[in-house]
């Protein structure tokens, strides 16, 4: 899929480190269509084992960096400083090390979710735009050619008048209280002071609920939510169930759960229109299911020459090969240098309407957390999310 191009971006991570989940899938992606070279980063909070994994990265001790602040300064300076920074650590430090950066001109990839509360994500984004930087979250379920295709579908207007969505991010990771038995990840998405009270919200909720945008182009109105701690003693809730209404009144409903027993990365999305309904799940990605109103169904899969533009540009190896979530991840990273690189060399902005998600997309998963928490506590009330005020998604 990649264009001819001019020399790398160079990069920089924040995170990433010994035992960590998602940096190392940051890496691999980076590295597939030849995009990117990680030249700095902090690979953790103890100092030592972040230097020895920087090392055995092939980053050099001068850009093996301790603090994030240092880093951004020391590397806005450098005429071969890093064009992207990845922020791949636990939420709470979302927010100060995306400013260091944003605030001295270079460009952040940062986690989901994008900030701890709206008023910061927001502040993000408006440090991104003062400085002419690019500010990327990465919901990378939205770079699969399948989910590309049912944008297009459903946008164009093929199955009609949306009538219906429903969406899940319902994993069942944390079923158990693994927080107890010392597991990395699960200590601080169940620690509220990391990751908030509405935890899967913000984890996987926000996923659900960018897939679900993206795909219809529809932004919620308002929203009923209700949370659940399923896991005795338990510090943050680990289910939500929302309802939402869409733009133009368009019903949907949301769960998302980490806690959804033996279910495995559960993602899932059914968009139903008057004319036809689609079908897409993360564990079987290179397929779409399509149905017609007499209960045919058609299947199509990821690389068929038949398929709208926006999906057939995300294929590599072809028809019959699958391609799964390091592709995914990639397919973010290649829509994402192509911006990069037309920032660095002054040349026109690519044209692709489905593209990465932004600061913004970042900053209406965070209004959507928020509006929920809001909802629960008002006993499930309808409330109006921040974000309800922009107009549908482009
Ligand atoms: N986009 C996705 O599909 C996806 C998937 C998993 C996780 N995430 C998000 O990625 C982030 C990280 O999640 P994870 O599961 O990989 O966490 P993790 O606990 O596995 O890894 C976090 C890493 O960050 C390091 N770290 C923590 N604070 C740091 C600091 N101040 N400076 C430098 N390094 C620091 C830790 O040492 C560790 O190496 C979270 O925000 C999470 O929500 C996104």
């Amino acid at each position: 899929m990649s264009a001819p191009h001019s020399r790398q971006l160079v990069a920089g991570m924040i995170g990433g480190g010994q035992g960590a989940d998602i940096g190392k899938t940051h890496r691999f992606a980076m590295r597939l269509d030849g995009h990117y070279d990680l030249q700095a980063g902090i690979f953790g909070r103890e100092s030592s084992s972040s230097r020895a994994i920087g090392a055995s990265l092939g980053v050099t001790a001068e850009r093996n960096y301790g603090d994030a602040r240092e880093m951004a300064v020391a590397e806005a300076a450098r005429a071969d400083g890093v064009d992207v920074v990845v922020v791949a650590t636990p939420n709470d430090s979302h927010f100060e090390i995306a400013r260091a950066f944003l605030g001295n001109g270079i460009s952040v990839v940062c986690e989901k979710p994008l900030t701890q509360g709206s008023a910061s994500a927001a502040e993000l984004v408006r440090i991104a735009a003062a400085n002419d930087a690019i500010l990327a979250v990465p919901h990378c379920y939205s770079a699969y050619a399948m989910v590309r295709q049912a944008a297009r579908m459903v946008r164009s207007g093929e199955l009609g008048a949306i009538r219906f969505v429903d969406v899940e991010h319902a994993s069942g990771w944390a079923s158990t209280p693994l927080e107890k038995e010392g597991h990395k990840q699960a200590s601080w998405r169940t620690n509220p002071d990391i990751a908030g009270f509405p935890s899967v919200v913000g984890d996987l909720g926000t996923h659900a609920f960018h897939l679900l945008r993206y795909i219809t182009g529809l932004e919620a109105q308002r929203l009923s939510g209700r949370l659940q701690t399923f896991v005795p003693g338990r510090r943050v809730f680990d289910n939500a169930t929302v309802e939402i209404e869409l733009t133009g009144d368009v019903p949907a409903r949301l769960w998302a759960s980490m806690a959804a027993t033996g279910h495995n990365h559960g993602l899932r999305i059914r968009v139903y229109g008057e004319k036809g309904s689609l079908e897409w799940q993360h564990e079987d990605p290179h397929h779409l299911k399509v149905q017609d109103p007499a209960g045919t169904t058609t299947v199509l899969t990821h690389g068929l020459s038949t398929l709208h533009d926006d999906a057939s540009r995300l294929t590599r190896v072809g028809l019959g090969h699958p391609e799964g979530f390091l592709e995914a991840f990639a397919n973010f990273y290649s829509d994402l240098a192509e911006v990069l690189r037309a920032r660095r060399d002054s040349t026109p902005l690519p044209e692709c309407a489905l593209s990465f998600p932004t600061g913004i997309d970042g900053l209406i998963g965070v209004q959507f957390v928020e509006a929920v928490a809001a909802s629960h506590h008002d006993d499930s009330a309808w409330k109006v999310p921040a974000s309800a005020h922009r107009k549908a998604a482009a």
